[in-house]
């Protein structure tokens, strides 16, 4: 499993870029709106200039021709951006016509294996299933994403799952044993991953008996 990072913020990018993990960056608009003084697309441009792997940039429009024209603007910033588009009709009718002209496509607010299947045989380069946010409602999105891992296995589909709206180190484990060829992370998650009690204990040991050398 690879990891992408879940944000907007050009020092989390940074950050994580220079730690050699990140194949990949995702953005929304509601990670966008945080970022103020400065322009969507200019952030993207900030973006595409450190990372060079897949960039997911999201469309607002709700309507087809609307994504189509907001795809072409974002597709003119940099050649691994790749459009992040809703699961609807009309989000589906601009995956199809994008994955036909050699567009990388990311279908968002994944909630059911049903809508994953229709995603990737619209031509979705990925789809994200939002883990954080079902298992908020009671339900188990660990299962969603074996779900359509399996299903993809299956029928030799080969859209990649991101698993999205990670919350915690445990999703990101479960995610890899359960098939996710990627996980989005926010950066204070990736960072947590990080921290053993025993990593930190073995350091300090390692320094303190290096440091009462009889030479020291
Ligand atoms: C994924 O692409 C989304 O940007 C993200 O993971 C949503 O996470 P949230 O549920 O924490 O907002």
């Amino acid at each position: 499993m690879k990891f992408f990072i879940d944000t907007a913020n050009i020092e989390e990018i940074r950050e994580a870029h220079a730690l050699g993990i990140l194949s990949g960056v995702t953005t929304n608009p509601s990670l966008v709106a945080r970022e103020k003084g400065v322009s969507f697309h200019e952030r993207l441009q900030e973006i595409t200039s450190l990372v060079k792997d897949s960039v997911s940039a999201e469309v607002i429009a709700l309507d087809f021709e609307g994504m189509m024209a907001e795809a072409k603007e974002l597709t003119a910033i940099a050649p691994n951006i790749t459009i992040k588009l809703p699961m609807t009709p009309d989000g589906l009718k601009a995956v199809a016509a994008l994955s036909k002209d050699g567009v990388q496509t990311n279908v968002t607010l994944i909630f059911s294996a049903n809508q994953a299947l229709l995603a990737a045989r619209a031509g979705a380069s990925y789809v994200s299933p939002f883990l954080g946010r079902l298992d908020d409602i009671g339900q188990n999105g660990l299962d969603l994403v074996s779900d359509i891992a399996d299903i993809f296995a299956i029928h030799d589909i080969p859209t990649e799952i991101i698993a999205a709206s990670i919350r915690h180190p445990m999703h990101i484990t479960q995610a890899a044993l359960k098939g996710a060829h990627i996980a989005t992370v926010p950066y204070k998650v990736i960072m947590s991953l990080f921290h053993h009690p025993l990593t930190e204990k073995g350091i300090e040991a390692f320094i303190k008996d290096w440091n009462s050398r009889p030479e020291a």
